[in-house]
């Protein structure tokens, strides 16, 4: 396999650097655009500006300070409560005044937020091109995950170059008919993220959270996703009010999201019970120490389905479907759903059972080398005729895997 077979490049625009934006809502897209925001600003062919919607905005300036990034622009759209009509709306307006005002000639999306998805589309009245970095996930069920299932499949539609996290990603595509031209399999940055923090992680995970009991097992939970809002979220909280009563050499650690719709059941379910500490979302290095030093992780978090096999640790997924089948397949995830009853069942039988806990934890990840950042801008910069060959596609039977922790 080799990507990108050769194409006739776009025009290189003339005595001037190749204007990009890339585009940031929330927190994965903070986390997984950084590498390729600093890997764009080292290189004199680029004049790279970082473009918040807002879309989010604590959680994302946390992410930003951990790599030490500044927004160029912030167009500060968040509002408590959002929905996804009333932002994308506000979204859709603000970004063509915006890309009227910067004239890229390339946009960089990630992901399936609407940030990304009405970022490609204002892109596209403009005739500006698109990148599309994680490419390709696909759970074939247009309702979950909701919306961002549909989300991820309009960018492809919209998108000129697509960078696929893994092989699946990257057949997905050729599958539907993309130009192979177009197509760049490159690992997902998630891994590069990890790399650039892992060192830093742990000692600020112990300092930001002495409460933790290092004689116990920690479970790590989260949960954000729309269609497990309302009743699959209390039951997500009953079992582990469950799974920790039955245990007492267990604790859980629960960062919440701030969605009303989370925190309010969360809260209202778990808050002041033993063992169970609810804590405020996580600054991304010292979550990224936290994997390292837990037992097992419950989430139906697309990132964190990628980041914990890195660390070893089992991930019990609680959706209904997932575009990250390759965690699965490698035995280092289970998709369970967000059912009391499923959780209780392999959440005991990986406290209890040292066989099965070992033969998750062993798994190597599939998602990244941690080497993503450099091909998705050499794939820039083939595509744009500066360069005249292609970067070499990740194949995770070649590299040695990310293992992190
Ligand atoms: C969004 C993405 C989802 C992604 C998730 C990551 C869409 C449709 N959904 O979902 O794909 O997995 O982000 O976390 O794009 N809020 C704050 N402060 C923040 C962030 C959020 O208060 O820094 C609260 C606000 O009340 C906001 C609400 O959370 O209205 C929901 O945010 P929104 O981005 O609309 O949806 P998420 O569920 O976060
Ligand atoms: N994360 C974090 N702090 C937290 C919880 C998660 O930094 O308290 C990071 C995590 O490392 C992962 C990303 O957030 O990289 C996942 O974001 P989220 O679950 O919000 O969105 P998803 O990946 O499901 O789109």
């Amino acid at each position: 396999m080799r990507n990108g077979p050769t194409i006739s490049p776009p025009l290189r625009p003339a005595g001037r650097r190749l204007r990009c934006l890339v585009l940031v809502g929330t927190r994965p897209e903070a986390i997984k655009m950084a590498p390729i925001a600093i890997g764009l600003s080292r290189r004199s062919e680029f004049e790279t500006r970082l473009v918040l919607t807002g879309q989010h905005r604590e959680l994302v300036d946390d992410v930003l300070d951990t790599f030490q990034l500044k927004a160029d622009i912030n167009l500060n759209l968040m509002r408590h409560s959002q929905t996804l009509a009333g932002f994308a709306s506000r979204a859709l307006n603000a970004l063509h005044r915006e890309f009227e005002k910067q004239k890229p000639d390339l946009i960089l999306v990630q992901g399936d937020t609407t940030t990304a998805f009405i970022a490609s589309l204002a892109a596209f009245y403009l005739n500006v091109t698109v990148g599309h970095v994680e490419a390709g996930l696909r759970t074939n069920n247009k309702r979950s995950p909701f919306p961002e299932e549909i989300n991820r499949r309009l960018i492809s539609v919209i998108a000129d170059l697509h960078f696929a996290p893994t092989r699946e990603s990257y057949e997905t595509l050729l599958r539907e008919g993309l130009n192979p031209a177009t197509v760049y399999l490159t690992g997902n940055p998630v891994m590069d993220a990890l790399r650039l923090t892992q060192d830093r992680g742990i000692h600020h995970a112990r300092d930001e959270f002495p409460f933790l009991n290092a004689d116990l097992k920690t479970i790590l939970v989260t949960a954000h996703r729309r269609e497990n809002h309302g009743e699959p979220l209390r039951q997500i909280c009953r079992a582990v009010a469950r799974l920790v009563e039955s245990d007492p050499d267990v604790q859980v650690i629960w960062p919440v999201h701030p969605n009303p719709a989370v925190a309010g059941v969360v809260e209202e379910q778990l808050g002041r019970k033993e063992r169970i500490h609810l804590v405020k979302p996580i600054n991304y290095c010292s979550f990224v120490g936290i994997l390292a030093l837990c037992h097992l992780v419950l989430t139906d978090s697309g990132g964190v389905q990628e980041e914990a096999p890195a660390f070893g640790k089992p991930v019990l997924v609680l959706r209904d479907t997932t575009e990250r089948p390759e965690g699965v397949a490698a035995g280092a995830a289970r998709l369970i759903g967000p059912s009391e009853e499923a959780i209780v069942e392999h959440g005991t039988r990986l406290l209890q059972n040292e066989l099965e806990y070992q033969a998750m934890s062993k798994a190597v990840s599939p998602y990244g080398d941690g080497r993503a950042m450099e091909r998705i801008v050499d794939a820039i910069l083939y595509h744009y005729g500066f360069t005249t060959s292609p970067p070499e596609p990740y194949d995770p039977f070649r590299e040695p895997a990310l293992r992190a922790g």
